[in-house]
């Protein structure tokens, strides 16, 4: 079981950063970047996660999801979950992760666009118990994370498990 990580358009790089270690903290893959490369200046406390990610080559860029989705299907194919507040979504804890999947966040302000989210396999939604608008998108990338690394250790204990 693997998940990659993909960010649109995001603004802070602050925002990165914590995504980055919690990306790396719960086993995830290959952090991807989409948007405009060059202002990507991690500095200071952004940088250390993203600097060991970039050094294991595990961080890609890519200019728009266009590009990023034809990349998907020619290496990968792993399903794109579009992780966003939308009606009719699935509910984070309630879902089956499939074998391999892209966990896709929003931009701070604008979030996923919906043409983006039709694209994509899945949308999935983590329940909110008060009506405030949105959480964080670096607080809603670690709750799926952890979410999905639940799962792959339970898969992997399994799998390991031998009668003796
Ligand atoms: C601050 S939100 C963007 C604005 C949001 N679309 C809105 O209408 O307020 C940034 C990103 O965090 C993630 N996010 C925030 N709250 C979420 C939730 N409850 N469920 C799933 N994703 C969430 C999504 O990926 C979203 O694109």
């Amino acid at each position: 079981m693997k998940f990659n990580t993909v960010l649109l358009n995001l603004r802070s790089a602050k925002n990165v950063g914590m995504i980055a270690r919690s990306h790396l903290a719960f086993g995830g893959d290959l952090l991807i970047l989409i948007g405009d490369e060059n202002k990507w200046n991690f500095k200071g406390g952004t940088s250390t996660y993203t600097r060991k990610l970039i050094e294991s080559e595990k961080l890609l860029f890519f200019k728009n999801f266009k590009e990023f989705r034809k990349w998907n299907i020619n290496h990968l194919n792993f399903k794109n979950l579009a992780i966003e507040v939308a009606e009719n979504a699935v509910k984070s804890h309630q879902y089956n992760y499939p074998e391999n999947c892209n966990v896709i966040l929003g931009n701070e302000r604008t979030g996923i666009p919906t043409e983006i989210i039709k694209e994509c396999d899945l949308a999935i939604t983590i329940p909110q118990i008060t009506p405030i608008g949105s959480l964080n998108v670096a607080i809603s990338a670690s709750i799926l994370f952890y979410e999905i690394s639940q799962r792959m250790k339970a898969k992997t204990s399994i799998e390991n498990y031998k009668f003796t």
